[in-house]
């Protein structure tokens, strides 16, 4: 990407060329020789591009080889190699030695025979990818689980920091690695944060257990300057890597325009003492040691990262969101002739394609989440179809985690929800292994499966593409990850990936409103037929009627009023209408209830919530309940709240109180939650509020102990992660029900270690609201999680519906209610056949109601989803059918 083919052949020959001269030099007088001989070294080596050792693939030994350990081969398995844009698949065998591929593909019987102690593994056809590759993790500089002691992400000593070096502060103890690896991911690169314009440099890592127990026993091919390392300085140099960010990180040291001119003086240092090389080395190569005389190399201790950049040898991932940084950066990269290997985060880079492809050297790759957005003003216009138009752009598409923004144990999960908003299979798959490894200048060795790649493997359970994708088991340098996997069969079903619907008309609309098209329903109707139904599922109280029709003939369902009048398999149900209907074909579709999400804030940030419980509350406000009641923070229409009701949510619980980013709830007091149906217009429609004051949310944790004890008719929500405090909260709950003779309705949400306490819990009938639905030990009080398949037999959702406790799930962030069904079928899926379909679907509608009290509230919407059920990727929510408002929203 970076080096044309010209300049590669003229930098070769410089460098044969340094092998001849320093054989044919006339013997030079001795003193000559100290001076001279290292110079023109030196200076023959600028020359070098960096890249593998020149012998690297004929090589027959991992440099990260372990001693002892066994060659294995895999045996009939379904392999996706990464070769021709990731559209080859191989079917066949993959012998593993050395730390390295040794063979794939049919394997000649000798070369098995002569592998002594090969261990067989038979994978009947499993699909098998290269380990995935996160390019943008900050593991292990903000370790799990967080301590104020393992917070090393960014420095507070300037905007240029181009000598800071992230794997100064890799904490190499952090949880996330095995976690990491539990996901597939076995290797990825720890940035620096985005709170500097240069955070420094970055390093890519193994996620491995090494024996030396070290940051630097796990970075892959250390660069030379490193230090303490063995490298052979006859090689072309390794790529460095490095972090740049824009936009508003950097408020602190000033405006866009200061960040700016940061960047362009720093550059400019670097270019001095870069020409200053140059010149010096002109005159080397020229011979005129005359003009040389009492003069040294110049160099910069500290200028000599950008002056690396400058000369082509550092892989640049530069966080940057909106047009004008990227703008910015590209005009700074042909300014100071640089290439900048990958944009992050980049929300509107895939509406500005032109600008990408201005960049010195060609176009980055982009790295992005799925659908991880509107989190802050710089991502508002980020989209879910970014993926797919940058590819119908001809830019490389990575998607990465930002670990631990994205749990990076989920990164597959990104490259899943792009492909299902159109990234084709093959660049979907890249997304996560060559891409992002081509981005790092490693696509030799990790990303791809081929011979004498490193023994990078992972084993998957079904098509990774496919919802709940698990690995059976993991390589990292041929050395098996996972001691005792268990991950139940998942059939032939899931070994296709699977099929998507047509998002192109979206996608268009998206880029033609800039990132913002209009998310209102397009047509809000009182009457509608249904044509090719599948199944309907209907409420009943709190359990759930269901309908299921022939394949063939499928079925029909009416709807007046928002009210289905009939349902029944072929077109019985036609002749009983009359009048006008809107027709929708739902193509083998369903109906479901709409799902019901709680959220941490109302759909906008409104400051701090002030404390009762900290007795912070102005007089002016002293009625301390009413006054942070969180219906009257409630805005109607934004555009999270707008695609939670695109993708099924009909009911949204949300009270004031907001979480810190990495550490937890803010306050004690999380006000008085709201229910809402999100698809409303505004507060005053019918059906829009469901109930006013829903819950009383507090959090408990050991920053924000519960100094009060509130008491109260209302339900009490209390957002609490330590097993510990919830056995606190539980005897107290015991003594005020014993004192007052009245049953409390008490939910815990967050509740990470809920699992230890399990028995009790459902003993107490405390409801779980489990936030997020998969566990993660982010913090200290919540480190107990229960991971998981493959590395426990349960999840912490289906081990608690063992205790017969009542469980929903939930998001922290208002952007993540949209995958809220897709959650749903991600449990079922890892509860390996031990959860119903109307288990799952009670975890976001029946027991969130039981937990808010609000069983009679409800006349519950329906939603309409066309190509396939609620729970999987094939469909697509395209009505909604609302009894309370008496409509149907066709979206
Ligand atoms: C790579 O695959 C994508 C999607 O299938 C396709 O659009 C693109 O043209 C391919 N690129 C090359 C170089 O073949
Ligand atoms: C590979 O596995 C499949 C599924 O178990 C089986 O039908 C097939 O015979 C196997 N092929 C070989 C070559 O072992
Ligand atoms: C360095 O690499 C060269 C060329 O590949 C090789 O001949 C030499 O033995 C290597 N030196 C060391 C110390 O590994
Ligand atoms: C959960 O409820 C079922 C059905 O009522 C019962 O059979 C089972 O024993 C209960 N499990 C526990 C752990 O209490």
């Amino acid at each position: 990407m970076l080096r044309l083919p010209l300049a590669i052949a003229v930098a070769a020959s410089g460098f044969l060329f340094l092998a001849k001269i320093s054989l044919t030099t006339k013997t030079p007088h001795p003193e000559q020789v100290t001076l001279k001989g290292p110079d023109r070294h030196r200076c023959a080596a600028l020359k070098v591009p960096p890249g593998p050792p020149l012998d690297f693939h004929n090589r027959v030994v991992s440099d990260r080889f372990v001693q002892g350990t066994s060659p294995v081969l895999i045996r009939n398995a379904t392999i996706w190699s990464g070769a021709n844009n990731g559209t080859e698949i191989i079917h066949g065998d993959i012998l593993l030695d050395q730390g390295l591929v040794k063979a794939l593909g049919h394997i000649p019987p000798n070369l098995i025979s002569n592998t002594p102690g090969v261990r067989v593994i038979n994978v009947e056809r499993a699909w098998v990818t290269p380990g995935l590759v996160d390019l943008h993790s900050h593991v292990g500089l903000l370790s799990a689980p967080l301590l104020s002691g393992a917070f090393d992400v960014n420095s507070r000593h300037g905007p240029i920091l181009p000598w800071l070096r992230s794997i100064d502060a890799i904490n190499t103890h952090d949880d996330a690695y095995r976690l990491a690896i539990a996901g597939g991911v076995t290797s990825g690169q720890v940035l620096p944060g985005s709170g500097n314009a240069i955070g420094g440099q970055a390093f890519f890592i193994k996620y491995r257990k090494t024996a030396e127990r070290t940051p630097t026993s796990m970075v892959i091919e250390p660069p030379e300057t490193l230090g303490g390392i063995h490298v052979n300085a006859s090689h072309p140099p390794r790529w460095r890597h490095m972090k740049q960010a824009c936009g508003e990180n950097l408020r602190k040291y000033g405006t866009r325009m200061d960040s700016a001119w940061a960047f362009r003086s720093a550059y400019n240092e670097a270019r001095k003492i870069k020409e200053a090389q140059d010149d010096y080395c002109a005159k080397v190569e020229a011979g005129r040691w005359s003009e040389l005389k009492g003069k040294t190399f110049p160099e910069s201790f500290e200028w000599e990262m950008l002056v690396d950049v400058l000369r082509g040898r550092v892989k640049i991932s530069n966080h940057c969101y909106e047009a004008v940084d990227l703008d910015n950066i590209v005009r700074l990269s042909n300014e100071f002739r640089f290439h900048v290997s990958s944009f992050h985060h980049a929300s509107e880079a895939w509406l500005v394609p032109d600008v990408l492809k201005r960049m010195w050297g060609g176009p980055p790759a982009v790295a992005i989440f799925a659908t991880n957005h509107r989190y802050k003003r710089e991502s508002y216009r980020g989209s879910e179809f970014a993926p797919a138009v940058l590819a119908d752009n001809q830019i490389p598409v990575v998607m990465k985690s930002d670990h631990p923004v994205i749990n990076s144990r989920y990164l597959l999960h990104e490259a899943q929800q792009a492909h299902y908003f159109g990234l084709a299979e093959n660049l979907a798959l890249a997304s996560v292994t060559s891409t992002p490894a081509h981005a790092g200048g490693l696509a030799h060795r990790i990303g791809v499966l081929r011979v004498g790649a490193d023994a990078d493997v992972v084993l998957w359970d079904s098509h990774p593409l496919a919802l709940g994708a698990t690995p059976k088991q993991v390589f990292i340098d041929g050395v098996m990850q996972i001691e005792e996997p268990v991950v139940g069969e998942k059939g032939e079903w899931f070994q296709d990936a699977p099929g998507v619907p047509d998002w192109e008309e979206e996608k268009r609309e998206a880029v033609r409103w800039e990132g913002l098209p209009p998310l209102e329903p397009k047509k809000r109707v009182k009457n509608v037929v249904f044509l090719n139904v599948k199944e309907v599922w209907t409420r009943r109280g709190g359990s759930f009627d269901e309908q299921t029709f022939d394949t063939k003939d499928m079925g029909t369902v009416v709807v007046e009023r928002g009210k289905i009048v009939c349902s029944s398999s072929g077109s019985t149900c036609l002749s009983s209408t009359s009048g006008a209907y809107t027709v929708v074909d739902l193509k083998g579709g369903s109906i479901f209830p709409g799902l019901e999400e709680i959220a941490g804030e109302p759909s906008t940030g409104d400051g701090v919530p002030y404390d009762p419980l900290l007795g912070d509350v102005p007089s002016i406000l002293d009625d301390s309940a009413q006054a942070l009641r969180a219906v009257d923070a409630l805005q109607f229409g934004t555009r999270n709240a707008l695609l939670a009701y695109r993708s099924g949510i009909t009911l949204g619980v949300t009270s004031i109180g907001s979480s810190t980013l990495f550490g937890g709830p803010s306050s004690t007091f999380g006000g008085l939650s709201v229910s809402f149906n999100p698809g409303a217009e505004n507060a005053m429609e019918d059906g829009a509020i469901v109930k006013r004051i829903t819950a009383l949310h507090l959090s408990v944790s050991p920053a924000y102990p519960l100094h009060t004890w509130p008491s109260g008719e209302i339900p009490l929500i209390i957002d609490v992660s330590s097993a510990d405090i919830m056995a606190t909260l539980l005897l107290l709950k015991g003594e005020v029900e014993a004192k007052f003779g009245t049953r409390m309705r008490m939910s815990f949400a967050h509740a990470t270690e809920a699992h230890i306490l399990a028995k009790e819990i459902a003993a107490a009938d405390v409801a779980v609201l489990l936030k997020p639905p998969r566990p993660y030990p982010q913090v200290w009080s919540e480190r107990r999680i229960i991971p998981g398949p493959p590395l426990s037999q349960d999840s912490h959702i289906m081990t608690l519906l063992k205790h017969n406790i009542t469980v929903g799930i939930g998001v922290s962030e208002a952007w993540a209610s949209r995958n809220t069904r897709f959650d749903l079928g991600w449990a079922a899926l890892e509860a390996n056949g031990q959860m119903s379909r109307s288990q799952a679907l009670a975890l976001a509608t029946t027991n969130i109601e039981g937990a808010f009290g609000l069983e009679t509230e409800l006349d519950s919407d329906l939603v309409a989803y066309a190509g396939g059920s609620l729970f999987g990727f094939e469909s697509k929510p395209v009505a909604v059918i609302s009894p309370a408002r008496h409509l149907v929203d066709v979206l």
